[in-house]
């Protein structure tokens, strides 16, 4: 999700109002995509390196999480979403963490759309964590090195148990990862949107589904299509 500010700039409005538009457009998002039967939705929401942006700014985001979550986890618990949310837990604001927590806990038991929120989330970070567990496992007498494998670094991750992403969406026409997901999108569709996010809407995303459902996706292999 990404051109909140630039949005804004381009209105001569406060970069916060970016932001505010840019919860609509993820509420907007989720609607959709339940609606499309997508089974998993993963938002960027706040990376490990937004920390740096100005305090104030920070604020009006950790103000717009609290606020979405008070207002919307009824309406998600509902509609049978189910929310997860990684990234690095430790050393955050309790009250956020807590927040968290409760989005999971309230909607633990549903099996509906499975949003899961990528929150002071680093890919670089998940996968320094994943070996961290892995050494210790190792460390421990529990684990060879030899024995490593890709499916149990990937058990290690914050998605374990959640399939690599299909597709990957970046709005604003940046055209970077940005340490979203890194281990995960080896083989994600990447699609990039000159769209800024606030502007992503239910045309966006179907165009984004159309380019997707157009491309040969051969994992390394052979085109599975007639012809090659
Ligand atoms: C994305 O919009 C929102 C977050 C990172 C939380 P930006 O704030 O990055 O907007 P631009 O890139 O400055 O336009
Ligand atoms: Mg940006």
């Amino acid at each position: 999700m990404d051109g909140n500010g630039r949005w804004a700039r381009a209105r001569g409005l406060p970069r916060s109002e970016g932001h505010r538009q840019g919860v609509e457009a993820l509420r907007r998002t989720v609607r959709h995509a339940a609606d499309r039967g997508v089974e998993i939705l993963t938002l960027f929401s706040f990376s490990s390196e937004n920390w740096s942006r100005p305090p104030d700014e920070v604020s009006t985001l950790m103000g717009l999480l609290r606020l979405f979550v008070r207002r919307d986890l009824a309406e998600l618990r509902d509609a049978n979403v189910r929310v997860r949310v990684i990234g690095e837990r430790a050393g955050l604001d309790p009250s956020i963490d807590a927040l968290l927590d409760e989005a999971e806990r309230t909607t633990a038991s549903n099996d509906g759309l499975d949003l899961v929120i990528a929150f002071n989330y680093g890919g670089r970070n998940e996968i320094v964590r994943a070996a961290r567990r892995i050494a210790e496992d190792v460390a421990a007498g529990r684990l060879a090195p030899a024995e490593i494998t890709e499916a149990m670094f990937a058990d290690r991750l914050d998605t374990a148990g959640l399939p690599a992403p299909d597709m990957l969406i970046r709005t604003s026409g940046e055209l970077r990862i940005s340490n979203f997901l890194l281990w995960q999108s080896a083989y994600s569709e990447l699609v990039f949107l000159p769209t800024y996010w606030p502007d992503f809407d239910a045309a966006a995303f179907d165009a984004a589904v159309a380019e997707y459902l157009g491309r040969d996706r051969r994992f390394g292999g052979l085109s599975a299509r007639v012809g090659g």
